[in-house]
Parts: structure tokens; sequence; C-alpha cells
């Protein structure tokens, strides 16, 4: 499914359950060994996607640890983004010379939780576009045009957007901090489109450009919503 939605050059590899007995290098071992049982099974089922993917690059499987932010310590040469959520494991990696930074990012396919959470995690223009979609905080539970919850969408793209943003600034980036929009453009079982995450923050200079935003895609299906972006 996450290969779908990224570009040439860049390799994924993603599990649908976790299975027993992963390797974990010693490093990794000893950052995770602490944490519950199902942290400990998505942090390696995570990191067995990345090693299927580098493979695909043609490197040899070596730790990935996370750094004190939580962002992936790709080795040198690589830029990468790994997701989990229940059900769901990913990973995409890309040569550094081809590829600036990769976001993905997977959720469940269902509304955000009502509890305020929607009001946290999007700006006014981006409520007023839920409502008309059918997916606001006033549209009930079922599905908005399309048969997408575009509110789990938003959340997603906005996931994704952050981990495509710090490899590249190492500098926080908050959920007001980029109006995300989106095109629809398949219908039916999947469906599917585009979506651009412009930064309301100055982004700095990419290669002697402003960055100013992201464009990325999006599928659903299977119970899960995934989203990608890949900066050339
Ligand atoms: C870090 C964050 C994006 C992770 O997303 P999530 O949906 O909670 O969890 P996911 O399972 O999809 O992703 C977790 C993975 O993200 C990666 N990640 C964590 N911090 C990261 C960072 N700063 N940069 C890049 N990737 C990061 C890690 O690989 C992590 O997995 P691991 O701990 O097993 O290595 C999220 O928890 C967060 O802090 N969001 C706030 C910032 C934000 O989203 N701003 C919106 C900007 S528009």
């Amino acid at each position: 499914m996450i290969g779908e939605i990224l570009p040439p050059g860049v390799e994924s590899a993603e599990l649908f359950h976790d299975p027993a007995d992963l390797g974990l290098f010693p490093e990794e071992r000893a950052q995770i060994a602490r944490a519950v049982d199902k942290r400990q099974r998505e942090y390696a089922s995570a990191r067995h996607c990345a090693r299927a993917a580098m493979g695909r690059l043609g490197l040899d499987p070596v730790g990935i640890l996370k750094d004190e932010k939580g962002a992936p310590q790709w080795p040198r040469g690589i830029v990468g983004s790994m997701t989990h959520t229940e059900g769901y494991r990913a990973a995409a990696v890309g040569f550094s010379m081809g590829m600036r930074s990769v976001g993905i990012d997977a959720e469940q396919h269902a509304p955000l939780p009502s509890d305020g959470v929607l009001s946290s995690v999007s700006l006014p223009a981006e409520r007023e576009w839920l409502a008309a979609a059918g997916s606001g905080e006033s549209s009930g539970s079922g599905p908005g045009e399309g048969g997408v919850h575009w509110d789990r969408l938003l959340f997603s793209a906005k996931e994704s957007t952050y981990k495509a943003w710090y490899p590249l600034t190492e500098r926080w980036l908050g959920f007001e901090d980029a109006h995300i929009t989106f095109s629809l453009v398949h219908e039916g079982d999947s469906p599917a489109g585009t979506f651009h995450s412009r930064l309301l923050v100055p982004g700095g200079t990419l290669a002697g450009d402003e960055l100013t935003g992201f464009d990325g895609r999006w599928v659903v299906r299977g119970g899960l919503v995934v989203t990608a972006i890949a900066v050339i």
C-alpha cells in the first residue's frame, strides 16, 4: 500500500502483523528494553521494514536508533521515515543524493475522537473545509465525501508533514504551522489522492530555494489511512 504513494527512488516495506522473534541490533534492544511489549513489537517491526527497504537499495542491515527528539538515525547517505499503527507497520527509504527527505504516516481510518482533538490539530480554514466535505466535528461518525474520514486524513497528513520537515530543519512544527489541502483523485474501494502542506512559518532554504511546503499522496484501504511525502 505505501509503495503505491511513493515516487520512484524511494523503497518501502510494510507489515500487517508482527512476525515472531524479530531480531534487533544490541543497541536497539538496549534503547527499547524498558518499553512495554506493544511498543517493543512496533519498534522491532518498523525496523524490520526499514531493513527490508534498505536491502532493496542494496544496503546491508544496520541498527536504526532514534535521537532525543524521536527521529530515526539513518545511516549516512540515507533518508527515510517509519510509521506504526494497530495492524500496520511501514518504512520508506531513499538515497540522500536523489531525495532530500521522506515522511510517512499511517492511522486507523475512523473519525478523530470527538473530545476536541480536531480543534487542537487543525486550523479554522481546515475545519471549514472538513465541514463541507462531511467530516467535521458536527458531521457524525460516518465518512464524508468519497467515503473518507477527512479529519483523520488531515491528522495523518500533518504527521507526515512533521516527519518530512524535522530532518530538514531540526525544528518543531506545530499543527497550526501548516495548512493542508486535499484532492480526491480516485474513488471506489480505495479512495486515494494528493495533498499539499503549505507552511505558515519560514522553512528556510533548500538547495537555494525557499521551503514553502510539501506535496504528498494518500490512500485509504483496509481500515487504514496512509500518507506519504517525498521531498526531491
Ligand atoms: C513524532 C510524531 C509525528 C509521530 O507520529 P505518530 O502518528 O504519533 O506515530 P507513528 O507511529 O506514525 O510514527 C512514529 C515514528 O515516527 C518517527 N519519528 C518520531 N519523531 C520524529 C521526528 N522528529 N522526525 C521524524 N520522524 C520522527 C519515528 O521513527 C517513530 O517510530 P519509532 O519511535 O519506532 O522509531 C508525533 O507523535 C508528534 O510528535 N507529532 C507532533 C508534531 C506534528 O505532528 N506537527 C504537525 C505539523 S503540521
